[in-house]
């Protein structure tokens, strides 16, 4: 088809840099149509992040390939991570450090609560050591002095460890991973009648709608990324998100370069704060399993899925009206949150 990208550029291509294969591959492009009606949609699409492998999935699972490449090559026998107590990125890390043999530190901020559930609940399944912080700011810099401290700690035990910090050292590769995705999801484009409008993504660091939207634009797709922010205000996110993306374009050597016009970021559905589910959020859940048996959660995907069904036939989508889901994973956070449903269970 002549309005199709060209597939010249494989994954391979659109990153020389080592992976390793520990997430299953392609994910599923299901068909969402009771939902697409519902919200008067033509078509709605749902990429199944949450169904990436092991521990439990989730959009991490494709950064951690590339990521841990790099933390092998390093000799590595360590992962130290940090993020909020139920990172869902810090859970995927532990899984990963368990299937591959690493020792595995998180230093989680404990304003989210420490109790020994959901992600938290993993993370000691997965044999992953805690400590944390009182720090809230994942971008502040005193939370990567707080990693150098650990590791150093462990160094004079004779450990070897690699820290690995989204918003710092490690986000031009988690870019990288999603790149890939991006490519990936070209090829599940091939199999519709024509390229999707839009795909809606939940963004925290920002990283996977980072990795998409320069991935489109690297393989000449015309999908526009939107990405709803379930953390940061819109101008932080999209000016760390066109930051990142270009460090990871020049660290691989090609011309593109991501431009404020290039993707959309709503921060409208962020609701009462980062990790605090929202009315909107938990009724979105409710209607994605009650239309399609979908698992959202909701803190991200729920997020994500309320500014969807807010946003059909309005503003941002403005006539888009074939969409991606991007359904990036969460799933253990839902069962930390039964309460926030307990009401509306009752009715
Ligand atoms: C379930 C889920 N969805 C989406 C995101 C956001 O991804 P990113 O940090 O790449 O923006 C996260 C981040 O932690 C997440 O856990």
């Amino acid at each position: 088809m002549s309005s199709q990208p060209s597939h010249a550029i494989s994954v391979e291509e659109v990153s020389q840099r080592p992976r390793l294969a520990l997430a299953s591959l392609p994910t599923p492009f299901e068909s969402a149509p009771r939902l697409a009606r519902h919200l008067g949609l033509e078509t709605l699409h749902i990429k199944r992040e949450d169904m990436a492998g092991y521990a439990l999935g989730g959009n991490k699972l494709r950064q951690l390939d590339f990521i841990l490449a790099e933390a092998l090559q390093d000799g590595a026998d360590m992962l130290i991570a940090t993020a909020g107590s139920q990172s869902n990125f810090c859970r995927s890390l532990a899984g990963a450090a368990a299937k591959i043999g690493l020792g595995c530190h998180l230093h989680l901020r404990a304003k989210m609560g420490t109790e020994h559930v959901g992600n938290l609940l993993l993370d000691g399944i997965f044999g992953a050591k805690k400590s944390f912080t009182s720090q809230t700011d994942p971008w502040d810099p005193a939370i990567r002095a707080e990693l150098d401290d650990i590791a150093a700690a462990y160094r004079g035990e004779g450990r070897k460890p690699f820290i690995v910090q989204l918003t710092g050292t490690s986000a031009s590769t988690g870019v990288v991973g999603w790149m890939a995705g991006a490519a990936e999801l070209v090829k599940d484009f091939t199999r519709l009648d024509r390229q999707p409008d839009a795909i809606m993504v939940v963004s925290g660091s920002g990283l996977t709608a980072a990795g998409l939207a320069l991935g489109f634009k690297r393989l000449n797709c015309k999908t526009r990324v939107i990405g709803v922010s379930a953390q940061q205000p819109e101008a932080r996110l999209r000016e760390w998100i066109i930051a990142t993306a270009n460090e990871a374009a020049g660290a691989l050597g090609i011309p593109e370069r991501l431009a404020a016009d290039d993707f959309d970021i709503i921060d409208g559905h962020v609701g009462p704060g980062y990790g605090i589910p929202s009315e909107e959020s938990i009724a979105a859940v409710e209607l994605a399993g009650r239309l399609e048996g979908l698992v959202l959660d909701p803190v991200y995907t729920g997020k994500g899925m309320a500014a969807l069904i807010a946003q059909a036939g309005r503003k941002v989508l403005n006539g888009k009206s074939s969409v991606v889901f991007l359904h990036s994973g969460g799933t253990p956070g839902l069962f930390t949150h039964s309460a926030a449903f307990a009401h509306r269970a009752a009715r």
